[in-house]
Protein backbone atom coordinates (compact mmCIF):
# COMPACT_ATOMS: atom_id res chain seq x y z
CA UNK A 1 0.00 0.00 0.00
CA UNK A 2 1.13 3.69 -0.82
CA UNK A 3 2.41 5.92 1.91
CA UNK A 4 1.84 9.19 2.42
CA UNK A 5 3.37 11.63 4.90
CA UNK A 6 2.59 14.77 6.20
CA UNK A 7 5.43 16.49 5.37
CA UNK A 8 4.58 15.80 1.58
CA UNK A 9 1.30 17.04 1.71
CA UNK A 10 0.60 20.69 0.56
CA UNK A 11 1.31 23.70 3.02
CA UNK A 12 -2.57 24.75 3.01
CA UNK A 13 -3.64 21.45 4.25
CA UNK A 14 -0.72 21.16 6.87
CA UNK A 15 -1.61 24.72 8.22
CA UNK A 16 -5.35 23.97 8.15
CA UNK A 17 -4.54 20.26 9.83
CA UNK A 18 -2.45 21.91 12.20
CA UNK A 19 -5.47 24.69 13.34
CA UNK A 20 -7.27 21.37 14.31
CA UNK A 21 -4.90 19.51 15.62
CA UNK A 22 -4.46 22.57 18.25
CA UNK A 23 -8.29 23.50 18.89
CA UNK A 24 -8.16 19.23 20.13
CA UNK A 25 -4.96 19.23 21.67
CA UNK A 26 -4.03 16.25 19.64
CA UNK A 27 -0.49 16.09 17.44
CA UNK A 28 -1.13 16.74 13.84
CA UNK A 29 0.12 12.88 13.53
CA UNK A 30 -3.18 11.62 15.70
CA UNK A 31 -5.50 13.93 14.26
CA UNK A 32 -4.63 12.65 10.79
CA UNK A 33 -5.74 9.12 12.48
CA UNK A 34 -8.53 10.55 14.26
CA UNK A 35 -9.53 11.70 10.54
CA UNK A 36 -9.02 8.88 8.72
CA UNK A 37 -10.52 6.35 11.28
CA UNK A 38 -13.36 8.75 11.13
CA UNK A 39 -13.79 8.34 7.45
CA UNK A 40 -13.34 4.87 7.86
CA UNK A 41 -16.50 4.22 9.98
CA UNK A 42 -18.47 6.40 7.76
CA UNK A 43 -17.45 4.20 4.83
CA UNK A 44 -18.65 0.79 6.27
CA UNK A 45 -16.96 -2.42 5.88
CA UNK A 46 -15.63 -1.89 2.62
CA UNK A 47 -14.19 1.24 3.31
CA UNK A 48 -12.74 0.08 6.54
CA UNK A 49 -11.04 -2.88 4.58
CA UNK A 50 -9.44 -0.32 1.91
CA UNK A 51 -8.82 2.20 4.05
CA UNK A 52 -5.48 1.08 6.56
CA UNK A 53 -6.72 1.24 9.98
CA UNK A 54 -4.07 3.88 11.65
CA UNK A 55 -2.06 1.69 13.94
CA UNK A 56 -2.78 1.81 17.90
CA UNK A 57 -5.16 4.05 18.61
CA UNK A 58 -3.49 4.69 22.05
CA UNK A 59 -0.34 6.56 22.00
CA UNK A 60 2.01 5.29 25.13
CA UNK A 61 1.43 8.63 26.73
CA UNK A 62 -2.26 7.86 26.83
CA UNK A 63 -2.51 4.88 28.84
CA UNK A 64 -4.17 6.03 32.17
CA UNK A 65 -0.88 4.67 33.77
CA UNK A 66 2.18 5.23 32.00
CA UNK A 67 4.40 8.00 33.51
CA UNK A 68 5.51 11.06 31.51
CA UNK A 69 8.76 11.80 31.13
CA UNK A 70 10.25 15.13 29.85
CA UNK A 71 14.57 14.52 29.12
CA UNK A 72 16.07 18.05 28.14
CA UNK A 73 19.79 16.63 27.05
CA UNK A 74 22.02 20.10 27.21
CA UNK A 75 25.53 20.79 25.30
CA UNK A 76 27.87 18.98 27.42
CA UNK A 77 30.04 15.57 26.82
CA UNK A 78 28.03 13.64 28.69
CA UNK A 79 25.14 14.10 26.59
CA UNK A 80 26.25 10.56 24.95
CA UNK A 81 25.15 8.54 28.00
CA UNK A 82 21.54 10.50 27.70
CA UNK A 83 20.85 8.41 25.22
CA UNK A 84 21.39 5.34 27.26
CA UNK A 85 19.64 6.81 29.77
CA UNK A 86 16.26 7.18 27.09
CA UNK A 87 16.41 3.36 27.03
CA UNK A 88 17.15 2.58 30.96
CA UNK A 89 13.42 5.51 31.12
CA UNK A 90 12.00 3.42 29.00
CA UNK A 91 12.76 -0.21 30.04
CA UNK A 92 10.75 0.98 33.00
CA UNK A 93 7.85 1.27 31.01
CA UNK A 94 7.77 5.61 30.82
CA UNK A 95 7.15 7.36 28.64
CA UNK A 96 10.05 9.65 26.98
CA UNK A 97 9.70 13.03 25.14
CA UNK A 98 13.38 14.64 24.71
CA UNK A 99 14.43 18.25 23.91
CA UNK A 100 18.09 18.89 22.98
CA UNK A 101 19.30 22.55 23.30
CA UNK A 102 21.39 24.13 20.35
CA UNK A 103 24.27 22.90 22.24
CA UNK A 104 23.26 19.78 22.59
CA UNK A 105 23.56 19.14 18.81
CA UNK A 106 26.89 19.47 18.66
CA UNK A 107 26.80 16.38 21.17
CA UNK A 108 24.18 13.78 19.88
CA UNK A 109 21.97 14.54 16.83
CA UNK A 110 18.26 14.57 16.96
CA UNK A 111 17.58 12.00 14.98
CA UNK A 112 19.74 9.12 16.98
CA UNK A 113 18.11 10.75 20.08
CA UNK A 114 14.95 10.55 17.88
CA UNK A 115 15.01 6.91 17.10
CA UNK A 116 15.73 6.12 20.99
CA UNK A 117 12.59 8.00 22.02
CA UNK A 118 10.20 6.68 18.82
CA UNK A 119 9.50 9.71 18.18
CA UNK A 120 9.88 13.59 17.32
CA UNK A 121 12.42 15.47 18.97
CA UNK A 122 12.38 18.96 20.20
CA UNK A 123 14.73 21.37 19.61
CA UNK A 124 13.76 24.94 18.35
CA UNK A 125 11.17 27.40 20.70
CA UNK A 126 10.36 28.85 17.40
CA UNK A 127 9.57 26.19 15.14
CA UNK A 128 5.65 27.30 13.68
CA UNK A 129 5.27 23.50 13.21
CA UNK A 130 6.33 22.72 16.50
CA UNK A 131 4.33 25.29 18.59
CA UNK A 132 0.79 24.12 16.66
CA UNK A 133 2.14 20.29 17.42
CA UNK A 134 3.56 20.06 20.48
CA UNK A 135 4.27 23.08 21.58
CA UNK A 136 6.35 24.38 24.56
CA UNK A 137 3.40 24.95 26.82
CA UNK A 138 2.03 21.29 26.25
CA UNK A 139 5.88 20.00 26.46
CA UNK A 140 5.81 21.33 30.03
CA UNK A 141 2.50 20.99 31.12
CA UNK A 142 2.43 17.14 29.76
CA UNK A 143 5.62 15.67 31.94
CA UNK A 144 5.16 14.40 35.43
CA UNK A 145 8.91 14.33 35.71
CA UNK A 146 11.37 17.12 33.51
CA UNK A 147 14.92 15.29 33.67
CA UNK A 148 18.01 17.83 32.69
CA UNK A 149 20.55 15.43 31.76
CA UNK A 150 23.83 16.65 31.43
CA UNK A 151 22.57 19.85 33.41
CA UNK A 152 25.55 21.90 31.96
CA UNK A 153 27.15 24.95 34.34
CA UNK A 154 25.34 27.22 32.14
CA UNK A 155 21.83 25.76 32.05
CA UNK A 156 21.98 25.86 35.93
CA UNK A 157 22.64 29.72 35.38
CA UNK A 158 19.46 30.01 32.87
CA UNK A 159 17.26 28.32 35.40
CA UNK A 160 18.76 29.68 38.61
CA UNK A 161 17.83 33.15 36.80
CA UNK A 162 15.04 32.24 35.48
CA UNK A 163 15.93 32.98 31.70
CA UNK A 164 13.76 31.52 28.96
CA UNK A 165 15.82 32.18 26.09
CA UNK A 166 15.45 29.00 24.05
CA UNK A 167 13.04 25.81 24.17
CA UNK A 168 14.35 24.23 27.22
CA UNK A 169 14.70 27.24 29.26
CA UNK A 170 11.16 28.29 29.00
CA UNK A 171 9.70 24.96 29.29
CA UNK A 172 11.58 24.59 32.61
CA UNK A 173 9.98 28.02 33.48
CA UNK A 174 6.53 27.09 32.41
CA UNK A 175 6.08 24.10 34.49
CA UNK A 176 5.06 23.11 38.15
CA UNK A 177 6.60 19.39 37.40
CA UNK A 178 9.29 17.70 39.66
CA UNK A 179 12.52 18.77 37.87
CA UNK A 180 15.45 16.19 38.55
CA UNK A 181 18.93 18.05 37.31
CA UNK A 182 22.00 15.01 36.42
CA UNK A 183 24.85 18.04 36.62
CA UNK A 184 28.12 16.98 34.51
CA UNK A 185 31.27 19.15 34.07
CA UNK A 186 34.56 20.26 34.85
CA UNK A 187 35.24 19.94 38.29
CA UNK A 188 36.38 23.88 38.27
CA UNK A 189 33.37 24.82 36.65
CA UNK A 190 31.52 22.61 38.93
CA UNK A 191 33.97 24.04 42.00
CA UNK A 192 33.25 27.85 40.79
CA UNK A 193 31.21 29.97 43.24
CA UNK A 194 29.24 31.12 40.45
CA UNK A 195 27.80 27.44 39.82
CA UNK A 196 27.64 26.28 43.80
CA UNK A 197 25.78 29.40 44.39
CA UNK A 198 22.88 28.83 41.46
CA UNK A 199 22.99 25.10 42.21
CA UNK A 200 21.85 26.81 45.84
CA UNK A 201 19.37 28.53 44.40
CA UNK A 202 18.24 25.24 42.25
CA UNK A 203 17.93 23.58 45.37
CA UNK A 204 16.31 26.33 47.16
CA UNK A 205 13.62 26.60 44.47
CA UNK A 206 12.85 22.37 44.67
CA UNK A 207 14.86 20.77 41.88
CA UNK A 208 16.12 17.22 43.29
CA UNK A 209 19.60 16.44 42.08
CA UNK A 210 21.57 13.16 40.90
CA UNK A 211 25.11 13.46 41.36
CA UNK A 212 27.37 14.49 40.16
CA UNK A 213 29.79 11.74 40.65
CA UNK A 214 33.50 12.01 41.62
CA UNK A 215 35.73 10.17 39.15
CA UNK A 216 37.66 10.39 35.68
CA UNK A 217 36.25 12.80 33.24
CA UNK A 218 36.40 12.99 30.24
CA UNK A 219 39.48 15.40 29.61
CA UNK A 220 42.28 13.03 29.53
CA UNK A 221 44.19 12.69 33.03
CA UNK A 222 41.02 15.24 34.94
CA UNK A 223 39.66 13.85 38.02
CA UNK A 224 37.33 15.22 40.62
CA UNK A 225 33.59 15.61 41.33
CA UNK A 226 31.69 16.86 37.90
CA UNK A 227 30.84 13.35 35.94
CA UNK A 228 27.19 12.94 35.57
CA UNK A 229 25.97 9.97 37.32
CA UNK A 230 25.22 6.97 35.44
CA UNK A 231 21.85 6.40 33.38
CA UNK A 232 20.93 3.50 35.48
CA UNK A 233 21.33 5.75 38.75
CA UNK A 234 19.33 8.63 36.92
CA UNK A 235 16.59 6.18 35.71
CA UNK A 236 16.55 4.74 39.21
CA UNK A 237 16.37 8.57 41.07
CA UNK A 238 13.50 9.58 38.14
CA UNK A 239 11.60 6.51 39.25
CA UNK A 240 11.93 7.37 43.33
CA UNK A 241 10.45 11.17 42.45
CA UNK A 242 7.62 9.43 40.54
CA UNK A 243 6.84 7.84 43.59
CA UNK A 244 4.08 5.71 44.73
CA UNK A 245 2.08 5.64 41.28
CA UNK A 246 5.57 3.78 39.69
CA UNK A 247 5.51 0.59 38.39
CA UNK A 248 6.11 -2.13 40.63
CA UNK A 249 8.86 -3.68 38.13
CA UNK A 250 8.96 -7.13 39.94
CA UNK A 251 5.38 -7.60 40.67
CA UNK A 252 4.70 -11.39 41.19
CA UNK A 253 8.03 -12.55 40.27
CA UNK A 254 10.08 -14.66 42.66
CA UNK A 255 13.48 -13.91 43.92
CA UNK A 256 15.56 -16.03 45.58
CA UNK A 257 18.64 -14.44 47.79
CA UNK A 258 21.46 -15.21 49.89
CA UNK A 259 22.88 -12.59 52.31
CA UNK A 260 25.61 -13.19 54.69
CA UNK A 261 28.75 -15.14 55.83
CA UNK A 262 28.64 -18.82 56.95
CA UNK A 263 29.84 -20.28 60.06
CA UNK A 264 31.54 -23.40 59.62
CA UNK A 265 31.79 -25.32 63.19
CA UNK A 266 35.17 -26.68 64.21
CA UNK A 267 33.35 -28.10 67.36
CA UNK A 268 29.82 -27.15 69.20
CA UNK A 269 31.44 -23.75 70.12
CA UNK A 270 33.87 -22.91 67.92
CA UNK A 271 33.45 -21.89 64.09
CA UNK A 272 35.14 -20.58 60.76
CA UNK A 273 33.86 -17.22 59.42
CA UNK A 274 34.25 -14.56 56.91
CA UNK A 275 33.74 -10.72 57.31
CA UNK A 276 30.47 -10.31 55.23
CA UNK A 277 28.10 -8.25 57.14
CA UNK A 278 25.41 -9.35 54.84
CA UNK A 279 24.51 -5.62 54.33
CA UNK A 280 24.24 -5.84 50.30
CA UNK A 281 22.45 -9.46 49.97
CA UNK A 282 19.55 -7.95 52.64
CA UNK A 283 19.54 -4.47 50.81
CA UNK A 284 18.81 -6.66 47.46
CA UNK A 285 16.20 -8.56 49.72
CA UNK A 286 14.40 -5.19 50.45
CA UNK A 287 15.25 -4.00 46.91
CA UNK A 288 13.13 -6.57 45.47
CA UNK A 289 10.30 -6.81 48.34
CA UNK A 290 9.62 -2.91 47.42
CA UNK A 291 10.13 -3.73 43.16
CA UNK A 292 6.54 -5.98 43.98
CA UNK A 293 8.56 -9.67 44.14
CA UNK A 294 7.82 -12.34 46.26
CA UNK A 295 11.16 -12.72 47.72
CA UNK A 296 12.94 -15.19 50.06
CA UNK A 297 16.29 -14.48 51.54
CA UNK A 298 18.49 -17.29 53.04
CA UNK A 299 20.68 -15.59 55.61
CA UNK A 300 23.60 -16.85 57.29
CA UNK A 301 24.56 -15.54 60.77
CA UNK A 302 24.45 -11.43 60.36
CA UNK A 303 23.64 -8.58 62.65
CA UNK A 304 20.76 -7.23 61.04
CA UNK A 305 17.10 -6.97 60.83
CA UNK A 306 14.86 -8.40 58.37
CA UNK A 307 13.94 -6.81 55.69
CA UNK A 308 10.01 -6.01 55.58
CA UNK A 309 8.19 -8.10 53.60
CA UNK A 310 10.64 -10.81 52.98
CA UNK A 311 10.22 -14.41 53.88
CA UNK A 312 13.64 -15.07 56.09
CA UNK A 313 15.51 -18.31 56.59
CA UNK A 314 18.86 -18.69 58.82
CA UNK A 315 20.80 -21.38 58.36
CA UNK A 316 24.23 -20.94 59.51
CA UNK A 317 26.50 -23.65 57.15
CA UNK A 318 27.22 -23.89 53.70
CA UNK A 319 25.63 -27.37 53.37
CA UNK A 320 22.48 -26.00 54.99
CA UNK A 321 22.32 -22.64 52.98
CA UNK A 322 22.42 -25.01 50.04
CA UNK A 323 19.73 -27.08 51.49
CA UNK A 324 17.16 -24.03 51.99
CA UNK A 325 18.09 -22.83 48.45
CA UNK A 326 17.15 -26.41 46.95
CA UNK A 327 14.04 -26.53 49.57
CA UNK A 328 13.24 -22.78 47.64
CA UNK A 329 13.33 -23.47 43.93
CA UNK A 330 11.77 -22.74 42.07
CA UNK A 331 12.26 -18.82 41.55
CA UNK A 332 12.45 -16.59 38.64
CA UNK A 333 15.67 -15.04 39.39
CA UNK A 334 18.44 -16.29 42.11
CA UNK A 335 20.92 -13.78 43.65
CA UNK A 336 23.98 -15.63 46.05
CA UNK A 337 24.97 -12.64 47.48
CA UNK A 338 26.22 -14.57 50.77
CA UNK A 339 30.29 -15.28 51.38
CA UNK A 340 29.92 -18.76 51.26
CA UNK A 341 32.96 -20.83 52.85
CA UNK A 342 34.84 -22.46 50.42
CA UNK A 343 36.04 -25.08 53.22
CA UNK A 344 34.64 -26.81 56.50
CA UNK A 345 36.08 -28.85 58.76
CA UNK A 346 36.23 -32.42 57.71
CA UNK A 347 37.27 -33.92 61.58
CA UNK A 348 34.63 -31.18 63.63
CA UNK A 349 34.74 -32.05 66.99
CA UNK A 350 31.18 -33.51 68.68
CA UNK A 351 32.41 -32.14 72.12
CA UNK A 352 34.28 -29.23 72.25
CA UNK A 353 38.21 -29.77 71.92
CA UNK A 354 39.84 -29.70 75.24
CA UNK A 355 43.69 -27.83 75.65
CA UNK A 356 45.35 -30.09 77.20
CA UNK A 357 49.09 -29.07 78.59
CA UNK A 358 51.71 -30.56 76.77
CA UNK A 359 50.07 -31.99 74.11
CA UNK A 360 50.02 -31.01 70.18
CA UNK A 361 48.35 -28.54 68.85
CA UNK A 362 44.72 -29.80 67.24
CA UNK A 363 45.56 -29.69 63.35
CA UNK A 364 42.30 -29.14 61.39
CA UNK A 365 41.53 -30.95 57.83
CA UNK A 366 39.52 -28.98 55.57
CA UNK A 367 37.10 -30.55 53.11
CA UNK A 368 35.52 -28.49 49.97
CA UNK A 369 31.90 -27.16 50.46
CA UNK A 370 29.25 -27.65 47.59
CA UNK A 371 29.39 -24.48 45.28
CA UNK A 372 25.43 -23.57 45.39
CA UNK A 373 25.70 -20.80 42.82
CA UNK A 374 27.69 -23.69 40.78
CA UNK A 375 25.00 -26.15 41.58
CA UNK A 376 21.84 -23.90 40.86
CA UNK A 377 23.29 -22.63 37.73
CA UNK A 378 24.19 -25.93 36.14
CA UNK A 379 20.68 -27.24 37.33
CA UNK A 380 18.34 -29.27 34.28
CA UNK A 381 15.30 -29.22 36.27
CA UNK A 382 14.07 -25.30 37.75
CA UNK A 383 17.08 -23.64 37.14
CA UNK A 384 15.90 -19.72 37.67
CA UNK A 385 15.96 -17.55 34.28
CA UNK A 386 18.66 -15.66 35.61
CA UNK A 387 20.99 -16.95 38.37
CA UNK A 388 23.33 -14.13 39.30
CA UNK A 389 26.60 -14.39 41.74
CA UNK A 390 28.93 -12.07 43.14
CA UNK A 391 33.07 -12.48 43.04
CA UNK A 392 34.39 -11.04 45.77
CA UNK A 393 38.34 -10.46 45.03
CA UNK A 394 41.29 -9.45 46.10
CA UNK A 395 43.02 -8.81 42.76
CA UNK A 396 42.59 -9.17 39.01
CA UNK A 397 38.90 -8.03 40.16
CA UNK A 398 37.76 -8.28 36.15
CA UNK A 399 39.81 -11.02 34.59
CA UNK A 400 38.75 -13.52 37.37
CA UNK A 401 35.20 -12.66 37.49
CA UNK A 402 34.81 -13.58 33.85
CA UNK A 403 36.56 -16.86 34.37
CA UNK A 404 33.91 -16.92 37.27
CA UNK A 405 31.29 -16.23 35.09
CA UNK A 406 32.89 -19.20 32.81
CA UNK A 407 33.34 -21.78 35.20
CA UNK A 408 30.23 -21.56 37.25
CA UNK A 409 27.74 -21.05 34.06
CA UNK A 410 25.23 -18.08 35.75
CA UNK A 411 24.42 -15.66 33.94
CA UNK A 412 26.07 -12.05 35.67
CA UNK A 413 28.75 -11.83 37.85
CA UNK A 414 28.86 -8.86 40.38
CA UNK A 415 32.51 -8.71 40.99
CA UNK A 416 33.94 -6.52 43.47
CA UNK A 417 37.13 -5.57 44.96
CA UNK A 418 36.95 -6.60 48.65
CA UNK A 419 40.97 -5.39 49.58
CA UNK A 420 41.11 -4.29 53.31
CA UNK A 421 41.77 -1.01 51.97
CA UNK A 422 38.30 -0.30 50.08
CA UNK A 423 36.61 -1.06 52.73
CA UNK A 424 33.51 -3.03 51.17
CA UNK A 425 33.21 -6.20 53.21
CA UNK A 426 31.43 -4.53 56.11
CA UNK A 427 31.32 -1.67 54.91
CA UNK A 428 28.11 0.62 53.67
CA UNK A 429 29.05 1.36 49.92
CA UNK A 430 30.11 -1.06 46.85
CA UNK A 431 31.86 -0.74 43.80
CA UNK A 432 30.69 -2.91 41.24
CA UNK A 433 32.14 -4.01 37.76
CA UNK A 434 28.71 -6.39 35.97
CA UNK A 435 30.51 -8.54 34.44
CA UNK A 436 27.49 -10.69 31.36
CA UNK A 437 28.36 -12.57 28.27
CA UNK A 438 27.96 -8.83 26.15
CA UNK A 439 31.34 -7.49 28.39
CA UNK A 440 32.33 -6.00 31.93
CA UNK A 441 30.21 -2.05 33.16
CA UNK A 442 31.53 -0.33 35.86
CA UNK A 443 29.51 0.98 37.66
CA UNK A 444 30.37 4.07 40.09
CA UNK A 445 30.97 3.71 43.88
CA UNK A 446 27.30 4.21 45.77
CA UNK A 447 25.58 2.69 48.83
CA UNK A 448 24.69 -0.79 49.28
CA UNK A 449 21.10 -0.02 48.84
CA UNK A 450 21.51 1.80 45.33
CA UNK A 451 23.68 -0.75 44.24
CA UNK A 452 20.58 -3.02 45.14
CA UNK A 453 18.48 0.01 43.48
CA UNK A 454 20.38 -0.65 40.29
CA UNK A 455 20.24 -4.51 40.15
CA UNK A 456 17.06 -4.77 40.94
CA UNK A 457 16.10 -2.20 37.78
CA UNK A 458 18.59 -4.52 35.77
CA UNK A 459 17.03 -7.64 36.65
CA UNK A 460 13.62 -6.09 35.74
CA UNK A 461 14.77 -5.11 32.08
CA UNK A 462 16.18 -8.76 31.45
CA UNK A 463 13.41 -10.76 32.79
CA UNK A 464 10.36 -8.32 30.85
CA UNK A 465 12.51 -8.25 27.39
C1 LIG B 1 33.86 19.88 23.84
C2 LIG B 1 33.01 20.61 24.81
C3 LIG B 1 32.58 19.98 25.94
C4 LIG B 1 31.80 20.64 26.89
N1 LIG B 1 31.38 19.98 27.99
C5 LIG B 1 30.67 20.64 28.91
C6 LIG B 1 30.23 19.96 30.09
O1 LIG B 1 30.48 18.77 30.29
N2 LIG B 1 29.53 20.66 31.00
C7 LIG B 1 29.23 21.98 30.83
O2 LIG B 1 28.60 22.55 31.71
N3 LIG B 1 29.60 22.63 29.72
C8 LIG B 1 30.31 22.01 28.76
N4 LIG B 1 30.70 22.67 27.64
C9 LIG B 1 30.29 24.07 27.44
C10 LIG B 1 28.83 24.10 26.97
O3 LIG B 1 28.69 23.40 25.76
C11 LIG B 1 28.37 25.54 26.79
O4 LIG B 1 28.40 26.22 28.06
C12 LIG B 1 26.98 25.61 26.22
O5 LIG B 1 26.60 26.96 26.08
C13 LIG B 1 25.97 24.91 27.09
O6 LIG B 1 24.74 24.91 26.44
P1 LIG B 1 23.40 24.42 27.12
O7 LIG B 1 22.94 25.51 28.03
O8 LIG B 1 22.48 24.21 25.99
O9 LIG B 1 23.69 23.17 27.83
C14 LIG B 1 31.46 22.01 26.67
C15 LIG B 1 31.89 22.63 25.51
C16 LIG B 1 32.66 21.96 24.60
C17 LIG B 1 33.10 22.67 23.36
Amino acid sequence: MASLTIRQLDEQLKKQLRLRAARSGRSVEDEVRTILRAAADEGGADAKETVSAPKPARRTDEAADTKRVLLIIGGGIAAYKSLDLIRRLKERGLYVRCILTKAAEHFVTPLSAGALVGEKVFTDLFDPAGEFDVGHIRLAREADLIVVAPATADLMAKMAGGLASDLATAVLLATKTKILLAPAMNPLMWANKATQRNLAQLVADGVALVGPNEGEMAESGERGVGRMAEPLEIAAAAEKLLGAGASLPLKGKRILITSGPTHEPIDPVRYIANRSSGKQGHAIAAAAAAAGANVTLISGPVNLPDPTGVNVIKIETAREMLDAVETALPADVAIFAAAVADWRVANAGVQKIKKKTGQATPELSLTENPDILSTVAHRTSQRPKLVIGFAAETEHVAANAKAKLARKGCDWILANDVSPQTGIMGGDSNTIQLVTAKGIEPWPTQSKQDVAAMLIARIAAEIWK
